[in-house]
């Protein structure tokens, strides 16, 4: 059976990275067929649509989405919705795994994927002088994205830490909480403990080590897993999984579009790549996925797009069982 994977590469380095990736799962020789579409900041300035329809039925109709990075503008731009929410919210990919593995580092950021502060309630009051975002959170969001975690902790070290702000955001973060307690204590093999955000990211930044599986609120986890990337290695190697209870899932680093080096050729594209792993892994390819995640970690980036990829290509053979 052949799997249809939708390629959207997005803006700025997303561009650069995505052909690389593309190149490494084509170097397995797997049944995978590619569809490309486009979405982005780009892509709304040409026809001012930043997701055009034609792409979320291209994704409607894959099993996966490799996916870039676009644009996200600091101001308003009528019209403009950053595609990746979107799309997030859209295929209900609620869990945003998001793994982080280097020297004295193995954990798995679990971040709700779909409310929270990214709930898109924001307004100006006041003439503009007060601004306001609503915090959504909800128990059925917040025990689906504890399951997930729970799960993923029962595959790995059988560790959760529950990271929250409970005793500020008393009825937000009190909710999340005993969502994500009461689920996790229906796993007696699990470890499972609790942090505020604060203190977890001092005790990242202090002993990384000490974590397996954080689960976490949505801009919460957007901000722990950059945190643990940067202890990891650095963007370079972040790569993530969004998924839901659906078929369909989507996969993309974690860096972002990178205005500030794009159309230089000199993204690191390991963690497009290791995205494309966890791509292979989600589609049961896991031999290949772990062969695919050893050529990557095995290769260092020289500072040349094409040429780390290439050496990711050539290490393949060497990573074979
Ligand atoms: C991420 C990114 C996105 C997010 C941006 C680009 C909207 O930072 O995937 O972590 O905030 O979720
Ligand atoms: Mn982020």
């Amino acid at each position: 059976m052949t799997h249809t994977i939708t390629v959207i590469p997005g803006d700025g380095i997303g561009a650069e990275v995505i052909p690389a990736a593309v190149a490494a799962l084509e170097a397995l020789d797997l049944p995978l067929a590619f569809q490309h579409a486009e979405a982005g900041f780009g892509t709304f300035e040409r026809g001012g649509e930043a997701l055009p329809a034609a792409t979320i039925a291209a994704c409607a109709a894959s099993d996966a989405v490799l996916f870039g990075a676009t644009g996200s503008p600091m101001t308003r731009v009528p019209g403009y919705r950053s595609p990746i929410l979107v799309l997030r919210r859209r295929f209900d990919l609620y869990a945003n795994l998001r793994p982080a593995l280097g020297v004295g580092i193995d954990l798995l950021v679990v971040r709700e994927n779909t409310e929270g502060l990214y709930s898109g309630r924001e307004r100006l009051e006041d003439g503009g002088a007060t601004a306001i975002a609503e915090r959504v959170i909800t128990a059925r969001a917040s025990e689906r994205i504890a399951r997930i975690a729970c799960e993923a902790a029962q595959r790995r070290r059988g560790r959760l830490t529950v990271v929250h702000k409970a005793n500020v955001l008393k009825e937000t973060c009190g909710l999340f909480r005993r969502a994500a307690l009461e689920v996790a204590a229906g796993y007696p093999d699990l470890a499972v403990d609790e942090l505020l955000i604060d203190a977890a990211a001092m005790w990242l930044a202090r002993d990384p080590g000490r974590f397996d599986v954080i689960v976490t609120t949505n801009l919460f986890g957007d901000i722990l897993s950059d945190l643990a990337a940067g202890m990891a290695g650095g963007l370079g190697l972040a790569a993530s999984a969004n998924v839901g209870d659906g078929r369909l899932a989507l996969f993309e680093p974690v860096h972002g579009s990178a205005p500030d080096i794009a159309g230089q050729g000199t993204a690191d594209p390991r963690a497009a790549i290791l995205s494309a792993a966890l791509l292979l892994d989600h589609l049961g390819y896991a031999a290949e996925g772990e062969r695919l995640r050893r050529a990557a970690y095995a290769t260092p980036h020289t500072g040349d797009t094409g040429a780390t990829a290439r050496a990711v290509i050539a290490a393949l053979g060497e990573a074979a069982p």
